[in-house]
């Protein structure tokens, strides 16, 4: 893979190819002062510039007489950086997208910080939503800081790239209707179940259909008309059959190989000599279900009862065994 084909799948790049094939979008320049904050580690993303409260109050008069829920004076209020002007220009592109949106970098989602979100989705509907995502991601500070990684013309200079925020209209996509594609010289070779750790039973009753939908795709939309001819093409197909682009990605190892692996699909691998039409690898039962890849990225079920508010005992345990451990850690400081 060379640097020039990560270029190449900026989304700025294939959008404006493949725009009546794909879910509509917004693209934002990132100016440098948001760059710079996004790969700040010690800035808030909470700003009072939109709606997110500052300091939740709570006040109930039902709740554990210990515990004192109170704004008072000790509470400290740290502001995090505003950037008006950025902020009115996601508003208007939000808005123009029918207020909710999925944000991307030039690359990549923030798929792997869904966990923070109050909603356990990537759905956004205003800049505070989309920072708390992005800083929460190690997908995000991949695009930012090693875009260019498993390259393997290391020795030629980084191409100059213009950061973007990418709004994309909000979609429901079912997951068992996602598919990647693996295409070497024009040729689509491969295609997996994207979401290869669940079984969908319709997947093994449709296959056929879901390979001739989306060599048709391939062959009438997408062949010959991207810069290079090797890629990765991330389609949906829709409950009427009908197959949509959602992404494309950098043929190579930074992009994962799902039910394949990289050694099978390059060049000496088997899958490329094979004649007739692509092989299509989906998960064939309950039993071959895998763990979750984004895995290693969830925190424990508590914190996710936390941040969604389902289990209000759990948040006063939380905040009870906060409260002594400070007291412990006061008592431990408190002088002889
Ligand atoms: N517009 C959208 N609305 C809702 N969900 C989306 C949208 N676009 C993508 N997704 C979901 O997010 C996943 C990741 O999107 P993608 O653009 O491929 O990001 P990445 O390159 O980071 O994997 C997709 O597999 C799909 O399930
Ligand atoms: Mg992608």
């Amino acid at each position: 893979m060379k640097k020039e084909q990560v270029v190449h799948c900026q989304f700025s790049v294939w959008y404006p190819i493949f725009k009546q094939h794909t879910i509509k979008s917004l693209i934002l320049p990132l100016p440098q002062n948001v760059i710079e904050y996004l790969l700040d580690d010690g800035t808030l993303v909470v700003s009072g510039s939109d709606h997110i409260a500052q300091g939740t109050h709570i006040n109930d008069s039902d709740a554990e007489e210990d515990i004192q829920w109170s704004d008072d004076e000790t509470t400290t209020t740290v502001t995090a950086p505003e950037f008006p002007e950025f902020t009115a220009k996601v508003l208007e592109a939000v808005n123009a997208l029918g207020g909710r949106v999925f944000p991307k970098l030039n690359w990549s989602s923030p798929r792997d910080a869904n966990w923070i979100a109050l909603n356990s989705s990537l759905q956004c509907q205003n800049l505070s939503e989309i920072f708390l995502l992005f800083k929460s991601s190690d997908f995000i500070t991949h695009d930012l800081t090693e875009p260019f990684l498993h390259c393997n013309d290391q020795d030629s200079p980084d191409p100059n790239i213009n950061y973007e925020l990418v709004l994309r209209k909000w979609s429901e996509l079912i997951p068992g209707g996602e598919f990647r594609c693996f295409v070497k010289e024009n040729k689509l070779i491969a295609i997996s179940q994207r979401d290869y750790t669940q079984y969908y039973p319709h997947i093994l009753k449709q296959e056929e259909s879901i390979v001739h939908a989306i060599q048709q795709f391939f062959s009438q939309h997408v062949q010959y008309k991207f810069l290079d001819e090797d890629f990765v093409l991330d389609v949906y197909r829709d409950s009427q059959g009908r197959v949509w682009l959602i992404d494309l990605n950098p043929f190579g190892e930074v992009t994962d190989s799902l039910l394949f692996s990289w050694e099978e699909l390059t060049c000496s691998g088997e899958i490329t000599q094979q004649q007739d039409g692509p092989a299509f690898r989906y998960t064939t039962s309950e039993v071959t279900v895998q763990p979750s890849p984004c895995l290693s990225y969830r925190i424990p079920r508590d914190f996710v009862d936390l941040s969604t508010g389902e289990d209000a005992y759990k948040l006063m345990d939380f905040l009870k065994l906060q409260k002594s451990q400070q007291e412990d850690h006061e008592d431990e400081e408190a002088p002889q």
